[in-house]
Parts: C-alpha cells; structure tokens; sequence
C-alpha cells in the first residue's frame, strides 16, 4: 500500500471512529451558561490539538475582533448590543444570556414547535433568546471556554474551497459570516429566522462589516452561486435534511464545499428544537444528495464535496452510504458496540480532565 492510500486509510477510519464515539454519547451540556468572570483562568492543555491551534490562530483573533465593537472588550460589546437592541441594561442582558434556556423552552411551547411545522417556523420566526445564547456561545469561544467551531470551519474551507464565495446557512447572528468577510472572503448569511437576521444585520452595521443575506422563509438560495458553505450547528434543527441538502448542492458552484456538524441530543424538553438523537440517518441523507466526505474539520464537523447526482458513481456511492449507514447490519453493529463507545467517550472525557488538570 501507498503512503496516500495509508494516510487515507487511517483518515476514514478515525472519522468513522469519532462519528461512532459522537453518537454514542450525543448529550452535549444543557442548563444555565457559565460566566467565565466567576473562574479561574482557563487552561487550554488539555484541548484537542486542532482546537488548540485554531485558538491561537490569526483567524481567531480576527473572529475576536468581529465581536467586539469599537475599542470596548468582548463582554462590553456583546452586553452592550444585546442591551441596546432589546431596551435592556447590561445586567439584565447578562442573565437573559445565561438562562437562554429556560426561556427558548417557554418560546418552544408558546409556538407549539413540537405541533406542528407552521409551529416550528413559527418559533424561529420569533425567537428572542437564541441572539442571547449564540451571543453568549461566542463570547464564551472568545475566552477559549467552548470550540472555536467558525474558525475550524473557516480554515478547512480556506484550504478545500475551489472559490472565495461564502454561504453560511443557519447563519444565527451572523459572526462566521464576519469572520469569512474579513479574510478575503464575500459572504451571505442565510436564516430561517428574521429576529436572529434582524439582529445580525444590526451588529454587522454596528462593526461596518458588508455581508448579503437572506432570508429562508421568503427567498431561495440562488444556484451555483458559493464555493463554501458552512451549516455549524444547524442541520440538527432542519426537518427534512435531504431536501434541504439538495438545496444546499444546487447553490454549489462546481466542486464546491459544504462544512456541516449534526449537533444531535437525548431527548429532553431542553433539546426538543434539537430533531435528532442519532446522525446515522441524516448523515444518510446528506450523502445521498449529492456530497462525499473531504474529512472532519473539527467539533464534530465534517467537510463534504459536491459531486454529480447522476450516473453509476453516483448510484454506487449511494448504495455504499446506505450500507455504511443506515442498513440493518449497520444498526445492528451500531447497537452491539454502544456500550463499548460509551466506555471509549468515558475515558477520553477522563484523559482529558487529567491533562486540563495537569497530572501526568
Ligand atoms: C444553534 S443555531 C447556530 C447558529 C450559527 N450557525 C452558529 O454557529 O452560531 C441554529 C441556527 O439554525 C437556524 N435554523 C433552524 N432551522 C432552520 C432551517 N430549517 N433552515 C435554515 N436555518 C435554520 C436557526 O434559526 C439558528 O440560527
């Protein structure tokens, strides 16, 4: 075998083992945020190396920088926007950041998400306190307290896009659109939601930053029109991935890139916007649209290619996806060696927190 065939060996075969360790243990943290003035100073040992160079990357502090506004710090502008744009003072925009949760749950129900679809777009339509968890979310990646998902995502497209032309879809409040305009980059943040594009529209003016936008409830994604397109954190949250993920290869220039994570959840009334519990089928989904692998790209993200949907290739990597992902021996192998993932994902949390805690 080759060195290339090696590396690629090894390289399937470690995204195959992280996806399996990823689902295996999918419940990310829930409840209150933390405040980061309340601890110690963070120590970034034990991180994964990727995420650690991301850290300390020209890129990162170019996403630091499209946080703040003006000469104030990172906690002063995301407060102080929030304030601003919701009538409140900095204080009251600090606790409706850390209990974000609490009333995304209230927002939820109030819409009758679960309901019914008109709910669930709905709920987007209006939610409030998304623009706090996902101004908190960034604040907290500023100070190295969670992954610096835009900034890997930036930098795998950097290296794979065959273009400089950006869409970042479920774009939220619009800071990994920033961070792609301020690298040479021309960016559109797309959203099913108008109060998260409303108030994204309002920071980027706030900073000057030029970004497109559109709105999904009432536009379509233009075709051919990006090289990349980044989905952090939002496929989890689409219901019908497959259609969504045509749409998405059809707004792909030729070979372009898709970056995309399934932030899946256990079951709980605080994960109900979360629609998946396992990625076996949505990843499925998203392969048999039209997109093959590149590799993982950090915090659970994976970088696809657009390839033709016609023809025997296409047809045969269906049929491959299919076996590798959702067939019943597939399931069948996925339910047999949960346990021993789990124990797998046990230990890596425990390896880690020892590092973190600097014992050898
Ligand atoms: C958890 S947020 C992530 C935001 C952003 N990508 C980030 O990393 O900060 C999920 C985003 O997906 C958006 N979203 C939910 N359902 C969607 C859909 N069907 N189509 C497009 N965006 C959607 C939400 O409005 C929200 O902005």
């Amino acid at each position: 075998m080759s060195v290339t065939t090696d590396r690629s060996l090894y390289k399937s075969l470690r995204l195959g083992l992280w996806r399996a360790m990823q689902s295996a243990a999918p419940q990310a943290e829930q409840g209150e945020y933390i405040d980061p003035l309340d601890l110690p100073p963070v120590d970034i040992n034990g991180w994964d190396p990727a995420c650690r160079e991301a850290l300390e990357s020209p890129e990162m502090a170019s996403f630091v920088d499209a946080l703040r506004a003006g000469e104030r710090s990172v906690r002063d502008s995301i407060l102080g926007d929030l304030a601003e744009y919701y009538d409140m003072t900095p204080e009251q925009a600090r606790k409706a950041c850390l209990n974000w949760e609490e009333t995304s749950v209230d927002e939820w129900r109030r819409t009758n998400a679960s309901g019914s679809d008109a709910g669930r777009v709905e709920f987007y339509r209006t939610t409030q306190s998304w623009s706090f968890d996902l101004s908190w979310w960034a604040y907290l990646q500023s100070e190295g307290r969670a992954d610096p998902s835009n900034v890997l995502a930036f930098r795998f497209a950097q290296q794979h896009a065959p273009g400089r032309r950006h869409l970042d879809f479920g774009s939220g409040i619009g800071i990994t659109s920033q961070l792609f305009a301020r690298n040479g980059w021309s960016s559109t943040s797309a959203d099913l939601s108008s109060t998260l594009l409303d108030f994204a529209r309002f920071r980027h003016q706030n900073r000057g930053d030029e970004i497109a936008y559109i709105d999904l409830h009432t536009d379509k994604l233009p075709a051919g029109a990006y090289d990349a397109i980044t989905a952090i954190d939002t496929l989890a949250h689409v219901p019908d991935v497959y259609t969504t993920c045509r749409e998405l290869h059809a707004a792909l220039g030729p070979d372009g890139i898709l970056v995309a994570n399934f932030d899946i959840r256990a079951a709980a009334p605080e994960t109900e916007w979360h629609l998946y519990d396992d990625d076996l089928r949505p990843v499925y989904d998203l392969r048999r649209a039209g997109f093959v692998p590149i590799g993982p790209a950090g915090y659970g993200m994976v970088g696809y290619r657009k390839t033709p949907t016609r023809g025997l290739g296409h047809h045969l990597r269906v049929a491959g996806a299919w076996l590798m992902l959702v067939s019943p021996p597939r399931r069948l192998a996925r339910a047999l060696s949960q346990p021993l993932l789990r124990s797998l994902v046990r230990l890596r949390t425990r390896l880690r927190a020892h590092q973190a805690a600097g014992q050898p």
